[in-house]
């Protein structure tokens, strides 16, 4: 099929969608490995305003769970809008009511003093992503509290116990020794804390680091080895007391510093003990890649910008008017070595990538040799590549197609498989020319096209998904 490039397409990504469905077959092109079978979640927001009110930033709008559930080589699709308070409260009053990331629905004084180190009035907006904790699936976003759903129906049945603090990481990790899932809070107080802590499913929850911090950075993930934990603070950091008298929205508190560098605390996993805080350049990242340890040193890669200006960036209006142009990523790896205390930085790969995905069931906190992401290209209005990095070569393999946004690629390995790269992508990615989105599936060896799955609607840009294999 000819195909032309509309300039500015990628603005439909951005758009709302109502409709909410759930269809037994889409149509396929293509073929599905007879292996792939089990469900990919995806979590993004879906809807950009509430009646006469618009959210401000991409990190704001109103969550909706994607399922793409794979049987017997055929594709089945629902949706749904995540049934939060905020999203209730849009819904009844027709007008944004709580607070978000980036938007601020005009708290009175009072409110903003009354909830002053209290827990935020948030309406548990849960769109950043999913995980599942033995059978609870969550979903998740930097307020404490995550939202229950039923994996089948998509209903919102919830909350779960709260993370310990007033902010937390949509990107908790398994701990590649015990498959706890870990995490971290920053609990805001009169002395704020960074507090470490793993959670098991049904409840039980281990305390592991309480670390003091006057001023807290704003990290959007964190690293893990088989022995430690790692906080990246990056020198875009926020004078607690100064939050609640503000007057702005949540992340407009933050500064950039940067004559403050870059702390890298590395935390025993057992015994929650500070190994050391390494000092590096000042930079910023939404993402960790991987991080493992190799011959005294821990290597910690992730999509580093040379500054925390990429937040500013994805303020819708700018993403909808292409302007101005995106920082770029740079895959780059810090190298600490944990006795001279000494970091280094280098460029894994020419390709900017972001939304990483890795080999992650095998290869979480160990060395490894592919990431798979989302790119640009050369001039580029918006990410429109899937990429593959091979680490240990620095080579670069990229699919595209002329008009067409890919989402982050949930890596599936094929069972019993031993290449580290033997498996599938799967990638939901924005067809602008069709005004529809499809379920895009690659070879992850090589990136060719094995199926696509379209669905009857675009699907709004979303952030991250989960694969769970027999789930379908
Ligand atoms: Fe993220």
């Amino acid at each position: 099929m000819q195909r032309t490039q509309i300039a500015g397409g990628h603005s439909l990504g951005f758009q709302t969608l109502e409709e909410e469905r759930s269809l037994e077959a889409v149509p396929v092109e293509g073929t599905l490995p007879g292996w792939l079978a089990g469900s990919l979640f995806r979590m993004g927001p879906a809807k950009f305003e509430a009646g006469e009110h618009h959210y401000q930033h991409w990190f704001d709008g109103l969550a909706m769970l994607h399922r793409f559930t794979f049987a017997g080589g055929a594709v089945s699709y629902a949706n749904r809008f995540l049934a939060s308070p905020a999203y209730r409260a849009a819904r009844e009053q027709n007008r944004i009511v709580y607070s978000e990331f980036a938007t601020d629905p005009c708290r009175s004084l009072f409110k903003r003093v009354a909830t002053a180190f209290s827990p935020p009035a948030s309406g548990h907006n849960a769109n950043v992503n999913l995980t599942r904790l033995g059978d609870a699936f969550l979903a998740l976003t930097e307020t404490p509290l995550p939202v229950v759903f039923d994996p089948q129906t998509l209903q919102t049945l919830g909350v779960a116990e709260p993370a310990p603090g007033q902010l937390t990481v949509a990107h908790p990790h398994q701990s590649p020794n015990t498959g706890e899932l870990i995490s971290y809070a920053t609990h805001f107080g009169p002395l704020t804390t960074y507090r470490v802590y793993a959670q098991q499913p049904r409840g039980r929850r281990r305390m592991i680091a309480k670390l003091p911090v006057s001023r807290p950075a704003y990290m959007h993930s964190f690293a893990i080895t088989e022995r430690y934990v790692v906080l990246v603070e990056f020198p875009f950091v926020v004078v607690p007391l100064t939050i609640p008298l503000s007057g702005r929205p949540f992340i407009e508190n933050y500064r950039w510093r940067p004559q403050r560098g870059t702390h890298f605390r590395v935390i025993e996993l057992d015994t929650g003990k500070l190994r050391g805080t390494y000092e590096g350049e000042p930079f910023f990242a939404f993402h960790h890649v991987n991080a493992f340890e190799r011959d005294g040193e821990l290597m910690v890669d992730l999509c580093a910008y040379d500054d925390a200006e990429i937040v500013r960036g994805l303020y819708l209006d700018r993403l909808r008017q292409q302007h101005p142009a995106l920082p770029a990523p740079q895959l780059r790896r810090c190298r600490l070595h944990l006795d001279r205390k000494t970091v280094e930085s280098e460029r894994l790969a020419d390709a900017g990538l972001e939304l990483p995905r890795i080999d992650y069931r095998r290869r979480n906190g160990r060395s490894y040799r592919y990431v798979y992401g989302i790119a640009q290209r050369e001039g580029g209005d918006f990410p429109d590549q899937l990429a593959k990095v091979d680490i240990e070569h620095g080579e670069t393999r990229v699919w595209s197609e002329p008009g067409t946004y890919p989402g982050e690629p949930v890596f599936v390995p094929e069972p019993n498989a031993a290449n580290e790269d033997a498996g599938v992508l799967l990638s939901v990615a924005l067809d602008t020319a069709a005004r529809s989105s499809f379920l895009l599936i690659l070879d992850a060896g090589n990136l060719n096209e094995l199926a696509r799955a379209r669905v009857p609607h675009h699907i709004p840009f979303g952030f991250h998904g989960q694969y769970f294999g027999g789930f379908a």
